[in-house]
């Protein structure tokens, strides 16, 4: 293993990892729905490709490329820019996208993984997100299935050296046994959440494992604003 540290394009959240995120580890953002784990996952492959001259892979499991594109162009993140000098690409296995293409149809743990590692070998790529997990881990019901299902692809994703970010809901406040695998398994998890600070409500991200890292176990607020997201890594929320 590396010293070697990938930033993660969002200002504030390094901090709270000892520098970024170790090169080739596989990172689950959990949150629930409007919680930035789409905007976390563009920010990252985004800034990665403009700041560090870093290529992108943003395997999209529900929202159409389209869709994605369009969210994220209040940021002033042209995806179709970086995508023509050749420093990204979007790998569509939404149901949307997969309807319209002919080249890609199956989805299933071991098909994905390996268009992945075909692409990453393509393009080289340094960087890859995957949003969201759960589209593909609804397919495998049974835990011991899912459990071979999630560490086949961390293998997938892994045997290309990239750095990647697996997103996945959290819907209970509480985490439930089936979260647990796949917490398990990765090399690092991040929680968004909102939390109560005194009579508000504030978004606030928690480091809950990131091996290899001396971590700060503080929820920290962060904020979704124009340039994306910002994490505040001095301030408490209780
Ligand atoms: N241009 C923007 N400026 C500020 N906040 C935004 C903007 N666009 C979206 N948001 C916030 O981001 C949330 C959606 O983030 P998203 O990454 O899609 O969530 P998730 O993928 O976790 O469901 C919205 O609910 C909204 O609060
Ligand atoms: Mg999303």
């Amino acid at each position: 293993m590396t010293d070697e540290r990938t930033p993660t394009g969002v200002p504030g959240l390094d901090e709270l990892i000892g520098g970024g995120i170790p090169r080739g580890h596989v990172v689950l953002i959990m949150g629930g729905p409007g919680s930035g784990k789409t905007i976390l996952c563009s920010q990252f492959l985004y800034n990665g490709a403009a700041q560090y001259g870093e290529r992108g892979l943003f395997v999209t499991l529900d929202e159409p490329r389209e869709d994605i594109q369009a969210e994220m162009r209040p940021f002033g993140w042209d995806f179709e820019r970086l995508e023509a000098e050749e420093k990204f690409a979007f790998l569509d296995a939404s149901p949307f996208g997969m309807r319209s293409s002919r080249s890609f149809k199956p989805i299933t743990a071991r098909s994905l993984g390996d268009e992945i590692r075909r692409l990453a070998k393509k393009i080289r790529v340094d960087r890859i997100a995957i949003d969201p997990v759960a589209a593909l881990l609804f397919h495998y019901p049974d835990v011991a299935e899912r459990r071979n299902a999630i560490l086949q692809l961390i293998e997938s994703v892994r045997s290309t050296g990239a750095t990647c970010l697996l997103t996945l809901e959290l819907r209970a406040a509480g985490l439930e046994r089936e979260v647990q695998v796949e917490e398990y398994l990765a090399h690092g998890v991040l929680i968004l959440r909102t939390l109560k600070s005194g009579s508000n409500l504030v978004r606030a991200v928690q480091v809950e494992k990131m091996r290899g890292t001396h971590i700060d176990l503080q929820p920290r607020p962060y904020i979704i604003g124009s340039d994306g997201i910002e994490v505040y890594p001095e301030e408490t929320i209780f």
